[in-house]
């Protein structure tokens, strides 16, 4: 059951691997829902600490250095500026964002490895394990790649199929071969240590049973693992980069990545403490602590299964309340890739809109992929823009600042007598916070985002049944009421914004001229005092042009082209050519007239697709030649280019037409065709020989 009433939260956020910038997918995932939770826990008050970090070891990392032909240190310490800086560009306020790298936490991992070791905990196995004979290197994990047996995918890596999801052994892919030489690997023995999650299955399946409220796609996916039964699983592995094992005789072998990663969160929260001077434990041990795991949904297993049971063995350890999983974000109907660079990366949508991250934030959440996948789209966006955030949020401050300004000299007007529509506005202040609290507390961000703007809603409904520009003459107290409400209602707004969108918070207090205030202080309506002064009103929301959003679109058409281009290239190399042909003499050869000559003129032959009648300069003549190139060549395309003839064939009547010769083409082994000519030009008739 969950903890009532905690008295700290330890908060943390998958450690993505520091191998790539991050997408749009990572935040709207993980890292967004854990931000606004842990700005709803601060505004709250409560004692949380937000942890996270890049996850720098295991072979995500060792194959990309190997790509970019670079160290494994030189990739992580790239990738860990860049990603650090992204979150902290988008407002993601972790308390700290450490590495895994730290020679601390390589000492907290170990002491966890040798502590389950001196228990007995592991099992000690020799197995057969795929190598590479030719690299010379044991191929765990990703290092093998093969068709996976589960979804026939070509592709799937040694530990998991990217495809339909499933978890693997190197030893379930079908035809398998390694990343490294692209050889098939033999098999060879060698030693690790195992958890065995067999044995352990019973606890395990009782901790995850007395969590009926977890999430339904994080909950079922746990019993799915469990029905299936949990299997042992090495803790070590052959490798030269990551944490080494800290037995003896055990060079070149390494800790899991899934084993020291997990225990990161542990390391940083002791960094975290101890750079303040305060224990970490109780964040860690005591069974007050609201441990909460912020992750994408194929991290379910390690969160839910692997890491609690290291936990739990070790001993000591308060075990995750909650692990709030997301399905994915697509991107305009397709899975988002880096490897086909399908993604908004967050650096880029900086450039292309700067100072506009709480748009995406508020996007992202807006269509957050919290019960199944869901997808990104750039008219989504734009439409969450122009019809929510500036319409009903910009439009209701935007008018009572305005109208304050004008008819107030910008100093906040006194209630006078209240009428029932006051009282209606009134509640709704004093209920929609603990409203939105009761969704965010369950997970519920997009539910609690809604509620937000529905609170902004009440403003304009209430700005337009009253319509105050109206009564300005007739009946100045009762604009006065009206506009000290609306600006109640704003600064309200600007308390259970915030942990949305961070930025306009801070933008809209600052308008009003209040300290953002704490959630407790959201449902009164005496945030701004009688003759406050506001600042300056101005725009916190503005409209996104059509051509902006096309431009995105093409951004994202050329990327398409781009991967058509490089699958067709990769689909011709694949092709295997068409086999010798039987051996000629050179007499054979030099029976054949091959003229260069020029097209004069390329026309379509009627009621064909694949031919073209053209004109030729043959230097000894002007000919007709009917050719198969239509399909490739648009006939004022050709026109004015020279080509290879051979003049000697005997002429045949084509669909009517003599043509006098053929054109020499080059023949891709995908059936694609390219004019075979003269490096340079060449006089009309020179031969080819
Ligand atoms: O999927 C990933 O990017 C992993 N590096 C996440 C690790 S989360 C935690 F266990 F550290
Ligand atoms: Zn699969």
């Amino acid at each position: 059951m969950p903890i009532q009433n905690p008295q700290r939260y330890t908060v943390t956020a998958a450690l993505i691997y520091a191998n790539g910038p991050i997408h749009i997918g990572h935040l709207a995932g993980c890292y967004l829902p854990a931000d606004i939770y842990v700005r709803y826990l601060r505004s709250r008050e409560r004692d949380v600490v937000f942890i996270s970090g890049t996850d720098e070891h295991g072979v995500p990392i060792t194959i990309k250095a190997r790509n970019e032909g670079v160290t494994p240190q030189e990739v992580v310490d790239k990738y860990y500026v860049q990603i650090r800086d992204s979150f902290r560009d988008f407002g993601i306020s972790f308390d700290i964002y450490s590495r895994t790298t730290k020679p601390a936490h390589h000492q907290v991992s170990q002491d966890f490895f040798t502590t389950l070791y001196d228990k007995g905990v592991f099992e000690e196995k020799v197995t057969e394990q795929y190598y590479d004979s030719t690299a010379k290197q044991f191929l765990a994990d990703r290092y093998s790649v093969g068709t996976c047996p589960n979804c026939a995918n070509p592709n799937a890596y040694g530990d998991q199929c990217e495809k339909c999801g499933t978890s693997l052994s190197p030893e379930e892919l079908i035809n398998p071969h390694s990343t490294l030489s692209g050889e098939p690997p033999v098999k060879r023995e060698t030693k690790n240590w195992y958890l065995p999650l067999d044995k352990l299955q019973p606890a395990i399946k009782g901790y995850v049973d007395s969590h009926p409220e977890w999430k339904p796609n994080v909950f079922g996916q746990c019993q799915s693992w469990l029905n299936q039964g949990l299997h042992s699983r090495a803790m070590t592995r052959d490798l030269d980069w990551g944490v080494k094992v800290p037995l003896a005789d055990t060079e070149g072998k390494v800790l899991y990545v899934w084993f020291d990663a997990p225990i990161g969160y542990i390391t940083f929260t002791k960094e975290l403490l101890e750079s303040r001077g305060q224990d970490w434990e109780p964040y860690w041990k005591d069974g007050q602590t609201k441990l909460v795991h912020f992750i994408g949904k194929d991290n379910i297993v390690f969160h839910c299964i692997i890491f609690p049971a290291m936990m739990m063995e070790h001993g000591g350890f308060t075990l995750a309340d909650n692990v709030p999983a997301n399905e994915f974000m697509n991107l305009e109907g397709n899975k988002i890739s880096t490897s086909r660079n399908w993604a908004v990366w967050l650096h880029e949508y900086l450039q292309d809109f700067p100072g506009k991250q709480d748009i995406l934030r508020y996007a992202l959440c807006a269509n957050a992929p919290e019960t199944k996948d869901s997808d990104f789209s750039w008219k989504d966006f734009q439409a969450r823009n122009n019809n929510e955030l500036v319409a009903i949020l910009g439009n209701f401050i935007n008018r009572a600042a305005v109208l304050t300004h004008k008819h107030f000299a910008g100093k906040v007007p006194a209630r006078n007598q209240l009428y029932d529509i006051d009282l209606g506005v009134i509640e709704n202040i004093r209920q929609f916070p603990a409203q939105i609290a009761g969704s965010l507390e369950a997970y519920r961000f997009r539910e609690a985002l809604s509620y937000v703007m529905d609170l902004a809603r009440v403003g304009n409904k209430y700005l337009a049944d009253t319509e105050p520009w109206k009564l300005v003459t007739g009946d100045p107290a009762r604009v006065q009421t009206i506009l000290n409400l609306s600006l109640q209602l704003a600064a309200n707004l600007a308390i259970v914004m915030e942990p949305f969108l961070p930025f306009s918070a801070e933008r809209l207090a600052g308008m009003l001229n209040i300290p953002l205030g704490k959630w407790k202080e959201a449902g009164r309506i005496d945030l701004l005092a009688d003759d406050h002064r506001l600042n300056e009103s101005f725009h916190l929301f503005t409209p996104i042009e059509d051509a902006t959003i096309e431009a995105q679109g093409q951004k994202l058409l050329n990327t398409k082209k781009t991967n058509e281009a490089a699958a067709h290239a990769t689909n011709v190399q694949n092709t295997p050519v068409t086999s010798a042909k039987p051996e000629v003499t050179f007499d054979d050869f030099g029976k054949m007239d091959i003229r260069v000559a020029t097209i004069l003129a390329a026309e379509a032959v009627p009621k064909t697709k694949k031919l073209l009648k053209l004109t030729l300069d043959t230097g000894m003549d002007k000919r007709t030649v009917v050719s198969g190139i239509a399909e490739h060549y648009q006939p004022d395309q050709i026109i004015g280019q020279q080509v290879c003839l051979l003049a000697n064939l005997a002429p045949r009547d084509i669909k009517g037409i003599i043509s006098q010769g053929m054109i020499l083409m080059a023949e891709n082994t995908d059936g694609s065709l390219a004019f075979v000519r003269p490096e340079k030009i060449i006089t009309n008739g020179g031969t080819v020989k």
